[in-house]
């Protein structure tokens, strides 16, 4: 079940993703945290971030829309506080997600972490409003997403991971971009911007009127734009996006994935990233298949 990723060594492919896992350590009473390939944390930002008034989360036909608004400690804080006791599960795999609002920002964070220990690789949120340009995500523009995946690939001591966002007409040019600007893999993707409206009320579902889309009603399009990615560029890619069982995680790796990350499930099932490593490994011995990683990139196109 084992796959190896820019640099990291995974023990199954099943990923918990940022912003549906905490900081790691809320989990460490219910599941094994040495038993998934690894978790990414809520965003870290330089500065602590309250997030934004609720409500914030709501649930829609076959998926969940959320305006959380970047909630988190702050670098300071995780180092001190939730890092820590990390280190009690030296084989589990601690991916942190960076943002910022500026470039500096990101850097600033990156650097801070650097001098931290028990980290694996670092993952870059670039779906993050540049407040330099407008508020339009780095994720979004080009140029942009070049110059923040440049600087901070000089930055990073350790494995930088670009998370894409899925608010872009190619993805495929996104990721090339991100991979010649020194990106050791990608995440695809970030959240659908989207929003809810009450008929009743007349009123928008989430306080911050829009918000972000995720669960089993994204995954046919993520698929995709993991397809489009894995034919765009050769480094690693995580694929994500309304993963609920096994079969979905096979679907993402056939399409060009090397490992998965698994969201929204776990609000419906806290142990989901567990039960999916397990059902993972029950699925490969069922259909016969010895290496999971042989199951990467594997689509057959029929051609006739
Ligand atoms: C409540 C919530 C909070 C999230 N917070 C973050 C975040 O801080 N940083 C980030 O890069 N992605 C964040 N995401 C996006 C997820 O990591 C993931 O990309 C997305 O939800 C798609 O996967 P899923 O359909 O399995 O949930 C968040 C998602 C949800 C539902």
């Amino acid at each position: 079940m084992k796959v190896s990723l820019a640099g990291l060594e995974l023990a199954n492919p099943i990923i918990a993703a940022s912003g549906t896992f905490g900081y790691g350590i809320e989990f460490e009473e219910i599941l094994s945290l040495e038993s998934i390939g690894g978790f990414v944390t809520k965003g870290i930002s330089l500065e602590p971030i309250a997030g934004n008034a609720a409500p914030r989360l709501i649930q829609t036909a076959s998926g969940m829309l959320n305006a959380i608004g970047l909630q988190n400690v702050g670098v300071e804080e995780f180092i001190a506080r939730k890092l820590p006791p990390l280190r009690r599960y030296p084989r589990a795999n601690v991916i942190v997600n960076v943002f910022g609002y500026t470039v500096g920002e990101y850097i600033a964070v990156i650097e801070r972490l650097n001098q931290a220990e028990g980290i694996a690789a670092y993952e870059l949120n670039v779906s993050c409003p540049n407040v330099h340009a407008g508020g339009m995500a780095f994720g979004a523009e080009p140029a942009e997403l070049e110059y923040l995946v440049s600087r901070a690939s000089n930055a990073s001591t350790r494995p930088l991971i670009v998370k894409l966002s899925p608010n872009v007409t190619s993805i495929a040019h996104m990721a090339r971009i991100a991979a010649r600007a020194g990106a050791n893999a990608l995440s695809v993707s970030n959240t659908f911007l989207a929003m809810a409206i009450d008929a009743e009320t007349r009123k928008p579902r989430l306080a911050n009127i829009t918000g972000g889309l995720s669960g089993p009603a994204i995954k046919p399009i993520t698929l995709r734009m993991v397809y489009e990615t894995a034919q765009a560029v050769d480094i690693p890619i995580i694929g994500m996006g309304g993963i609920i069982t096994p079969a979905d995680a096979v679907e993402y790796l056939l399409a060009g994935a090397t490992a998965v990350q698994v969201g929204t499930a776990s609000f419906a099932d806290p142990c989901a990233v567990e039960r999916l490593a397990k059902g993972l490994e029950s699925w490969c011995r069922s259909h016969g298949v010895a290496r999971v990683s042989s199951l990467t990139k594997a689509l057959e196109i029929p051609r006739d």
